[in-house]
C-alpha cells in the first residue's frame, strides 16, 4: 500500500477509534507510537519519498501523529487516576467536623477571672501604651529622681529624637495615671497590659510579663476597704479557705504600702523550695495612694483618697497551675498550652 494511502487509513482509525480503558489504550499507543509501531515504520519509509510530495507527507504524519496522542490522552482522561478531577471533588460536605478548635491562652484566662472578680464590684478596665514618658512611669508617682527603677538595670529606654525620658513601661501603674488625670471621679480601674524589664531571661525571670493593676480613688476610701477588697479578691481567685496575709512593705507611689501573700500552694504553708521555705508567696503589692501621686494628677487630696494594686499574671498562673518555668506561657508550643 502506498505510504500516503497507509497513513489515511491510520488517521481515520485514529479518529474513529474507541478505546474503552486504559489497558486498551496502552496497546493502541505501542501498535502505534512504540519503537517497533507504524509511526517509526511511516517515518522509516518517509526517508524515500520524492521531495516534491516529501511537504504534503509530511503535513499528514503530524496530523496523524496528532490524532493518535488525542485518542490516548482522552482514554487518559476518561478512565485515569485523576479522572474527573475538580477541586470539589474531594470536598465531603457530610463529614463530621472533628478537628481540633484553638482554646484560650492560660494567661488570658487567668486575666479574664481577675476581671471578673472585680467586675463584680464595680471595676472597668482601662487602657494605655506600652511605651510611656518619664513623666507618667515615675515622675508623677512620687519616684524620687535617684530611684533605682529609673536606673538602665531596670528600665528598656527608647531612644527617640536623642531624649532618653522614653521608655517601655515597667509597670502599668502609668496607666493609673492617664486614668486620674482624664477620667472622672470617683474611679474603680483595672488597668492590665504587658511591661518591660531589663532581667537576664530564665525559668524564673523575663524580659516582660503580664501585670493587673487596680485602682479606686473617691471620697472616704480607706484602708479598711483595701483590705476587704484584696481578701476577697484572694478568694474569690485561690478558693475560700485560702490562708491570706498583707505584710507591710514600701512603693514610692503608695503610703501605707503593704504586700499581699498566701499560703504556698505547694506545700501548704511547710516550707518549699517554692516559698524559699517561709510557707507564703507573694501575690500583689498594694497601698493606700499617696496624697502627692492625687496631687500630681490634679484631684484634691483633702478630698479624694483611694487605694491601689499591682499583680503579675504569670505568678498567679505559678501558684494555680504550677508552671515551673516562665518561659513556657511566651513560647506558644502547643503541647503546652492545650493543657490548659
Ligand atoms: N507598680 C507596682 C509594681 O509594678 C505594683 C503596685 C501597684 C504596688 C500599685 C502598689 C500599688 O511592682
Amino acid at each position: 500500500m502506498p505510504l500516503k494511502e497507509r497513513i489515511d487509513s491510520l488517521l481515520e482509525e485514529a479518529r474513529k477509534i474507541k478505546l474503552s480503558s486504559l489497558e486498551e489504550s496502552e496497546k493502541y499507543r505501542i501498535r502505534i507510537l512504540g519503537k517497533k509501531g507504524e509511526m517509526n515504520k511511516l517515518f522509516e519509509d518517509f526517508k524515500q519519498v520524492e521531495p516534491e510530495l516529501r511537504k504534503s507527507i509530511g503535513q499528514a504524519l503530524n496530523e496523524l501523529k496528532t490524532a493518535v496522542q488525542e485518542a490516548i490522552q482522552k482514554a487518559k482522561d476518561d478512565f485515569g487516576k485523576d479522572k474527573g478531577a475538580s477541586p470539589a471533588a474531594d470536598l465531603d460536605l457530610s463529614r463530621p467536623a472533628d478537628s481540633e478548635i484553638g482554646h484560650r491562652h492560660p494567661l488570658s484566662q487567668i486575666r479574664e477571672e481577675i476581671y471578673r472578680i472585680f467586675g463584680k464590684i464595680g471595676f472597668d478596665i482601662s487602657d494605655g501604651p506600652e511605651i510611656e514618658d518619664d513623666w507618667h512611669l515615675f515622675t508623677a508617682l512620687n519616684f524620687p529622681p535617684e530611684h533605682p527603677a529609673r536606673d538602665m538595670q531596670d528600665t528598656f529606654f527608647v531612644e527617640k529624637n536623642g531624649n532618653n525620658d522614653v521608655a517601655l513601661r515597667t509597670h502599668t501603674s502609668s496607666v493609673q495615671i492617664r486614668t486620674m488625670m482624664s477620667k472622672p471621679l470617683p474611679i474603680r480601674t483595672l488597668c492590665p497590659g504587658r511591661v518591660y524589664r531589663n532581667e537576664a531571661v530564665s525559668a524564673r525571670a523575663h524580659c516582660f510579663f503580664h501585670q493587673v493593676e487596680g485602682l479606686y480613688v473617691d471620697k472616704g476610701v480607706s484602708y479598711a476597704d483595701l483590705r476587704e477588697v484584696l481578701m476577697y479578691f484572694a478568694k474569690e481567685m485561690f478558693g475560700s479557705n485560702t490562708k491570706i496575709r498583707l505584710r507591710p512593705s514600701y512603693f514610692p507611689f503608695t503610703e501605707p504600702s503593704a504586700e499581699m501573700d498566701i499560703a504556698c500552694s505547694i506545700c501548704g504553708g511547710k516550707g518549699c523550695a517554692l516559698c524559699k521555705g517561709t510557707g507564703w508567696v507573694e501575690i500583689l503589692g498594694c497601698g493606700m495612694v499617696d496624697p502627692n501621686v492625687l496631687e500630681n494628677c490634679g484631684i484634691d487630696s483633702k478630698v479624694y483618697s483611694g487605694f491601689a494594686f499591682g499583680m503579675g499574671v504569670e505568678r498567679i498562673a505559678n501558684l494555680l497551675y504550677r508552671v515551673n518555668d516562665l518561659r513556657l506561657f511566651s513560647e506558644n508550643d502547643v503541647r503546652f498550652l492545650s493543657q490548659f
